[in-house]
Formats: C-alpha cells, sequence, structure tokens
C-alpha cells in the first residue's frame, strides 16, 4: 500500500552570511496513511523546514520526498499534493477582516481556483461544506463573525476547519499550539486527533511542550540539528532520549 508520506536520505541546506546551514541532514522516513505523528525538538532543529519540505514551500538540497506516492519533485504531482494537504500555523493564518465561513471557503481554493470565485460565486454545495467543517469544531455559530474577533483557541480551530473544507488526506500542524494556553491547546489537539480517528487523514504536528506529546502523540520523532535522534512511540521516551533533544530535560508544563 502506498504510504503516506515516503522520505529517503533527504537534505537541505541554506546558504546564509555566515556560511551554509545545515536545516535537515540524511532524513528517512516512512508515515504509514491514518497515522498521528507528532514532531519535538527545540528551536532550530529542523522542524518547520521537514514540514515545508512535505507541501514544496522548501524544495530538497538532495534527497526524496514522496507524498501520498507522488513526487515534490515533480510541479504536476506537487500540485496534486498540495490540493490533498491542509496546513495549519502557529499565527493561524487567517484573513482577519473576513467572516469565519468566508476563511473556511477560502479552503475550497485549492480546488477551486482564485480567492474572488470563491468569496463571489462560491458553490451552494462549498458553503454546506463550509458549515458542517465549522459544526465539527465547534464553531457553526460563529460562521458570520469577523475572523479577528475571535479568541486564539477559536482561530485555531477556524484554521482546522479551513484545512478540513479542503477535504485533505494529510494535515500538517506546524506549532499549531504553541500560542494558546493549555486548555486551549488540548482542545485544538483533541480536535486534531478526532478528525484523525474518525476521517483516517495523517496527521503531523510538531510540538513544544512534551506534556502535550505525551497525552496527544501516537508516534514521536525527534530531531536535533536537523538529524533524527529518535523514532518511538510516546510510551518508549525516557529522560535519555529527552536529553538527547533539549540538552537538559524541560520540566513538564
Ligand atoms: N530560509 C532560511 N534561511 C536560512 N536558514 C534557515 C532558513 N530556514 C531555516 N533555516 C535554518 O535552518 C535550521 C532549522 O530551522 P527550522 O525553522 O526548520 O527549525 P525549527 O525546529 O522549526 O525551529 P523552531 O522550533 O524555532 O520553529 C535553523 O538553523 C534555521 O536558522
Ligand atoms: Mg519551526
Amino acid at each position: 500500500m502506498t504510504k503516506a508520506i515516503s522520505i529517503r536520505d533527504l537534505c537541505r541546506t541554506f546558504e546564509t552570511p555566515a556560511g551554509p546551514v545545515s536545516a535537515l541532514s540524511h532524513i528517512s522516513l516512512d508515515v504509514e496513511k491514518g497515522a498521528f505523528v507528532t514532531l519535538l525538538g527545540a528551536s532550530g532543529a529542523g522542524k518547520s523546514t521537514l514540514l515545508r519540505c512535505l507541501n514544496g514551500l522548501v524544495s530538497p538540497s538532495s534527497g526524496s520526498v514522496f507524498v501520498g506516492g507522488l513526487s515534490v519533485a515533480v510541479p504536476e504531482e506537487l500540485k496534486t499534493i498540495r490540493e490533498k494537504t491542509g496546513m495549519i500555523f502557529q499565527q493561524y493564518n487567517l484573513v482577519r477582516r473576513l467572516s469565519v465561513l468566508q476563511n473556511v471557503l477560502c479552503g475550497r481554493l485549492a480546488h477551486c481556483g482564485t480567492i474572488s470565485s470563491v468569496l463571489r460565486f462560491f458553490p451552494e454545495q462549498d458553503v454546506a461544506l463550509a458549515r458542517h467543517c465549522l459544526e465539527r469544531v465547534g464553531l457553526a455559530d460563529k460562521a458570520d463573525s469577523r475572523a479577528d474577533r475571535l479568541s486564539g483557541g477559536q482561530q485555531q480551530r477556524v484554521g482546522i476547519a479551513r484545512a478540513l473544507a479542503q477535504q485533505p488526506e494529510i494535515i500538517l500542524a506546524d506549532e499549531p499550539v504553541s500560542s494558546l494556553d493549555p486548555r486551549s491547546a488540548r482542545h485544538v489537539l483533541q480536535i486534531l486527533r478526532t478528525i484523525n480517528e474518525q476521517d483516517g487523514i495523517t496527521v503531523i504536528v510538531s510540538l513544544h511542550n512534551m506534556q502535550l506529546a505525551k497525552e496527544f502523540g501516537t508516534r514521536v520523532l525527534g530531531m536535533k540539528d536537523g538529524a533524527l535522534v529518535f523514532d518511538s512511540t510516546m510510551e518508549a521516551i525516557d529522560r535519555d532520549m529527552l536529553h538527547a533533544l533539549y540538552g537538559e530535560v524541560p520540566d513538564e508544563q
């Protein structure tokens, strides 16, 4: 069966005034369809770069990246990968002055063309789908509110609804809860888990908070200095492994 993600010997180097920086170093990795994977690692470990390589926002210096059996290096295949990949961001990336519903409809852009086509001429079935996605994240009653009137946790749930409206096979979430209080963070992660379990959507989420990773991660990838240093179940992670990631093991939050 095709893997959700298959990465072989992926390297990415950035040229900087101070010299080349190796952001990803010889990463090989397979993720099964329907998995819920958390990425852990200190600042600069390469988590965002790895996630960006999965949807072509960053191109590999060498090695291969396949998503759903398609290569990010082939432009037509990358287009399909982007249609099938929902992105969730730390700062939500909503269009602040648009309504919640219009933001969720932006998730249809990958399928429907330009933003004006979505906002002016959106088909009835897309509106119904967007409303359904808002129901699933518990925000049906906020459909007509301006996006920037919502709390951070609510805005991130709109971000999830927007990703869902795309009807993705994979959701990539780069530190989706780092700006949220613990209660809102758990709520957002619980919604991602439910989507993963009910819809079989593969979810890759980078997290800073290890306690949350313990609660929600099923498979945990540890990154340090651009390399994958462990690939484990959360139960099997011990202090030595965390020490390898962070130097000192941070206090549980
Ligand atoms: N566009 C870029 N140009 C130059 N260097 C970059 C660029 N993007 C990332 N890097 C470098 O690559 C390394 C990995 O960065 P990355 O953002 O992937 O780490 P991260 O694990 O997401 O960190 P954080 O937890 O702070 O978000 C860092 O040393 C970073 O400075
Ligand atoms: Mg990052």
